[in-house]
C-alpha cells in the first residue's frame, strides 16, 4: 500500500504571518526586498515581517538573535552563515530544524556545490538554505582617481607598501577602514596573504598553532597594514569606508563583495569604470568565500510559511533575483549569469578556478565563541599594535573555544 506524503512546502493558500529577521537594513535592503517581492507574488495571503537589526556582518544582530532564540521567541527564519556560526552555534545547541527533507523535495542535492552542503550540514541532517556566496578577500578602487594619481592596482602588500607613503603626501588615505568588525575583515585578507591557504585552512584544522610563527607574523604585517589607515576608523561603517574609495578621500580598500552591491545597485556605478577590483594583495588565485543562508529555527510560529519561504531562497528564480542586486553570486551551479554585471561574471569564474578558502570574520570557519573573542583581541591589538601578545591570545581563544588543543 501506498502511503501519501504530504509536501514539504504547501502547495497554496498560505496564510497568517512569517518573520524573517536578518541585518540587511538600508543600503543592504534591495536584493533582500527582491526575494521579499517574490514570496509575496506566490504567496499573496502572507504578511512579511521584515525584521531587520542594521550593522554590517551582523554586529548587532546577531546579539538579539540570541536573547530570541535563548529566551523561547525565535523568527520564523533567520540570516546565519553557512559554516561554524550556524554548525558550532545553533545546531549545536539544538536550535534547528533538519531540512533534508526539504533539499530532497526541491531536488537541491545536486544543485548546491558538495563543498557548500557539507559547511551547512552534519551527519545528522541540512540545517540551512544558503542564497549567496560572497568573496570576502577583495581590494576596491576607481580606476579613474587611481589614473589621476598613477597609482596601479597593488598585487601584493609590498607593492601597497611602496605606493602608500606617496598616497599619504597627497593627503590621501592609502586604505580605508571602518569599525571593529572591518578590522577583522582586513585581518583575515592579510593573514591569508601572509600565511597561503594551505596553512589558512590547518589553523581552523586545529593544526597550526595561532601562536606559531606563522600566526605572529600575520599579525605583524597585519599592523604594518593599519599604518596606512584612516584614524578615525571605529566610527564609520562599511559603507562609509567605500564611500571614501568613491569619493576619492582614500585610494584603496578591502571589504566582501557586498561592496560591489552597493556601488552598483545604491550608488548606480558600473563596475569596470565606476569601481575596480582586484583580489586583495597577495591572495590572487584565492577565493575566501562566505555564504548567507536562512534556517528554520525549532518551535517557530509559521513554519509553513518558513518552508514556503525557504524554498523561494533555494530556487534558481529566487537566487537570481537576489545576488545581482546583492553583488554576490549565486550558490546554485546552475544560475543564469546573464543576469549578472561584470563583476558578478568575473566572481563566478574566479570562484570555479581558484582555490576555495573559509572566511573567519563572516561565520564559516569559527563558531559565534570564537568570533566574539577574536573581536577582542582585535580591540586590543587595535590599542597595543603587539603581534605577539595578540597571536598569543588568539592562541587561548582557540583553544577555549575548540579549535585548538
Ligand atoms: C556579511 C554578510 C553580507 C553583508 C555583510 C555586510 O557578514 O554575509 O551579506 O551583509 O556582512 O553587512
Amino acid at each position: 500500500m501506498l502511503l501519501a506524503v504530504s509536501p514539504v512546502v504547501q502547495a497554496k493558500g498560505l496564510s497568517g504571518d512569517l518573520e524573517i529577521f536578518s541585518w540587511w537594513a538600508g543600503d543592504e535592503g534591495p536584493a533582500l526586498q527582491a526575494l521579499i517581492d517574490k514570496y509575496n507574488e506566490e504567496n499573496p495571503g502572507v504578511k512579511v515581517i521584515n525584521a531587520t537589526v542594521t550593522g554590517g556582518s551582523g554586529v548587532n544582530a546577531k546579539a538579539v538573535l540570541k536573547t530570541r532564540m535563548l529566551g523561547g521567541e525565535p523568527p520564523d527564519s533567520f540570516q546565519v552563515h553557512a559554516g561554524q556560526e550556524l554548525i558550532g552555534t545553533w545546531v549545536e545547541a539544538d536550535r534547528m530544524e533538519d531540512l533534508t527533507p526539504l533539499f530532497k523535495e526541491q531536488g537541491w542535492m545536486d544543485v548546491f556545490p558538495e563543498g557548500l552542503i557539507k559547511n551547512i550540514g552534519t551527519k545528522d541532517g541540512i540545517w540551512s538554505v544558503p542564497v549567496n556566496i560572497h568573496r570576502s578577500n577583495v581590494i576596491w578602487y576607481s580606476p579613474e582617481k587611481l589614473q589621476e594619481w598613477g597609482v596601479q592596482p597593488p598585487a601584493t602588500w609590498d607593492e601597497f607598501f611602496a605606493v602608500a607613503p606617496e598616497l599619504q603626501e597627497k593627503g590621501i588615505v592609502p586604505l580605508a577602514l571602518a569599525q571593529n568588525w572591518t578590522a577583522n575583515h582586513l585581518w583575515e585578507s592579510v593573514a591569508l596573504a601572509s600565511m597561503g591557504p594551505e596553512k589558512w585552512d590547518a589553523l581552523w584544522a586545529g593544526e597550526l598553532a595561532f601562536d606559531s610563527a606563522e600566526g605572529v607574523a600575520a599579525w605583524e604585517l597585519f599592523g604594518k597594514v593599519l599604518e596606512y589607515t584612516n584614524k578615525d576608523a571605529s566610527s564609520l561603517s562599511w559603507q562609509q569606508a567605500t564611500d571614501m574609495v568613491v569619493d576619492g578621500r582614500a585610494a584603496f580598500n578591502v571589504m566582501g563583495d557586498w561592496a560591489a552591491g552597493y556601488m552598483s545597485t545604491t550608488k548606480k556605478l558600473v563596475p569596470g569604470s565606476g569601481f575596480g577590483w582586484a583580489a586583495s594583495p597577495g591572495t590572487t588565485g584565492e577565493f575566501m568565500f562566505l555564504a548567507d543562508s536562512f534556517g528554520l529555527p525549532k518551535g517557530v510560529k509559521n513554519r509553513d510559511n518558513a518552508m514556503a519561504w525557504l524554498a523561494i531562497l533555494g530556487s534558481r528564480e529566487g537566487s537570481d533575483a537576489f545576488n545581482p542586486l546583492k553583488g554576490s553570486i549565486s550558490a546554485r551551479k546552475d544560475s543564469e549569469l546573464g543576469l549578472y554585471n561584470n563583476y558578478g561574471k568575473s566572481a563566478a569564474v574566479d570562484f570555479s578556478k581558484n582555490i576555495i578558502v573559509g572566511s573567519l570574520a563572516h561565520g564559516v570557519t569559527a563558531n559565534e565563541g570564537f568570533m566574539n573573542d577574536f573581536a577582542s583581541v582585535m580591540e586590543m591589538f587595535l590599542k597595543s599594535r603587539n603581534a605577539e601578545t595578540a597571536a598569543k591570545a588568539a592562541q587561548q581563544i582557540a583553544v577555549k573555544n575548540g579549535i585548538s588543543k
